[in-house]
């Protein structure tokens, strides 16, 4: 035999023994494609989990719209810390107790829930579909959980109310002039508001990605805006409130003295949304506030690269149950959620999954969205088997 016939004999040889003579074009496929990565879906009901209702809306939503929603600030550190923040802890798993039934309600505020999952506010919802904060609120009475409702809201807090068949929970952003911050708070308490959620991480905001993303794909934002510069004051619960003059939104001037004062003028139960220290939960129980949302704005507001869940621990013990803990920002998993449960927090909050599902699919969508994060909080329940959500404490976790 030659050297060439021996080479071609070899090499025959060889793939006889290869697996690619095997061919099986539905393990190759599954070799090429990553398994974990979303998938952009034509239903509701085909997302598998909350990141597939992200790939379907940033497919569907206009550029400019997207961007204001995915946005961190400055590097994103803050955005990406809340998800790997998750990953500090693991969960100890318990064997041999019988979870046949799962119970994943939660009692707030004297109101029974069935899941620990409240839906943050988010300003503007009419960019990600055109029901906005209706569809939200639809959402929110089939699947009887809490809706928070922004200052900012496309739509004004009566007609939500309306949709949401009682009244929602109402966030505000607060003015320096006090006689607008009295106003938003006295309309938000008329229409029946039995809670004021009072943000207090954007003492400052950094619009550096999304001017980024404006001057690069060249969007005056005038098919959907009016050109003035300032939105702000044409949005509905702004309606016959003077805003010039150093009246406009602003949270730089506010200080415990700020948090008296509001507390003195509602009857509503107030809530801080922000928090991320010990020494102000402590400062908040001091204060008679009802309750906290530990949050960063979602990675919005300022880039300290600590994600809340983090926070959470030095948070539980200084309030050491003294008034009930919510925490958001990366909440997207099941696991997530137990996790946050084991170290103290009352329920929990998302923000962008359900503008994902909205911008998707509308209230289907967020409903969607809802209905997967209970199945997944289920489902870790059952492996660490807990029956309950109180049974869910610091010793499932390290
Ligand atoms: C598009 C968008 C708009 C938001 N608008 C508000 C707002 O008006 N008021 C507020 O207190 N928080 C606002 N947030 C923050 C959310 O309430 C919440 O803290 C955050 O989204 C939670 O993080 P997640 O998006 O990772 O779930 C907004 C967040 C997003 C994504």
């Amino acid at each position: 035999m030659n050297d060439r016939n021996r080479l071609r004999r070899r090499f025959l040889q060889f793939l006889a023994s290869s697996p690619a003579l095997y061919y099986n074009p539905y393990t190759l496929s599954q070799t090429l494609t990553d398994p974990y990565a979303p998938e952009t879906v034509s239903r509701a009901g085909d997302a598998i989990n909350v990141f597939d209702f992200h790939e379907t809306a940033k497919r569907s939503l206009m550029p400019g719209h997207y961007t204001y929603m995915a946005l961190g600030t400055d590097d994103g550190g803050t955005l990406s810390a809340n998800r790997e923040g998750f990953k500090r802890f693991q969960l100890r798993m318990r064997r041999l107790i019988d979870v046949s039934n799962i119970d994943t309600s939660i009692e707030l505020f004297g109101k029974k829930y069935p899941i620990p999952i409240i839906l943050a506010p988010c300003g503007s919802n009419k960019a990600f579909h055109p029901d906005g904060e209706l569809a939200v609120a639809r959402a929110a009475k089939t699947k009887n959980v809490e809706q928070i409702l922004s200052t900012v809201t496309s739509t004004g807090v009566e007609q939500v109310n309306e949709a949401r068949g009682r009244p929602v929970w109402y966030q505000l952003y607060p003015s320096r002039e006090w006689t607008v911050t009295e106003a938003l708070v006295k309309r938000a308490e008329a229409s029946g508001c039995p809670v004021v959620a009072l943000t207090v991480d954007l003492p400052a905001s950094n619009r550096e990605v999304l001017d980024r993303h404006r001057r690069a794909t060249n969007s005056d934002c005038q098919m959907c805006h009016s050109p003035q510069a300032n939105v702000i004051p044409q949005k509905p619960m702004y309606q016959n409130i003077e805003l010039s003059g150093g009246r406009s939104p602003d949270g730089s001037f506010m200080d415990w003295d700020f948090v008296d004062r509001l507390r003195d003028a509602t009857s509503m139960k107030l809530l801080l949304k922000g928090i991320v220290t010990a020494e102000d939960a402590a400062l908040a129980v001091d204060h008679g506030v009802e309750g906290i949302i530990v949050s960063n704005h979602g990675g919005r507001a300022e880039d300290s690269g600590r994600s809340t869940i983090e926070c959470l621990p030095e948070i539980a013990q200084s309030v050491n149950q003294r008034i009930p803990i919510i925490i958001d920002s990366g909440f997207r998993r099941g696991t997530d959620i137990f996790k946050a449960l084991a170290l103290g927090a009352d329920a929990i909050a998302i923000g962008r999954p359900y503008l994902w599902g909205l911008g998707s699919f509308g209230q289907e969508g967020v409903e969607a969205v809802l209905d997967i994060l209970k199945k997944e909080l289920e489902i870790v329940m059952k492996q660490a088997r807990t029956t309950h959500i109180a049974a869910i404490d610091q010793r499932f976790i390290t």
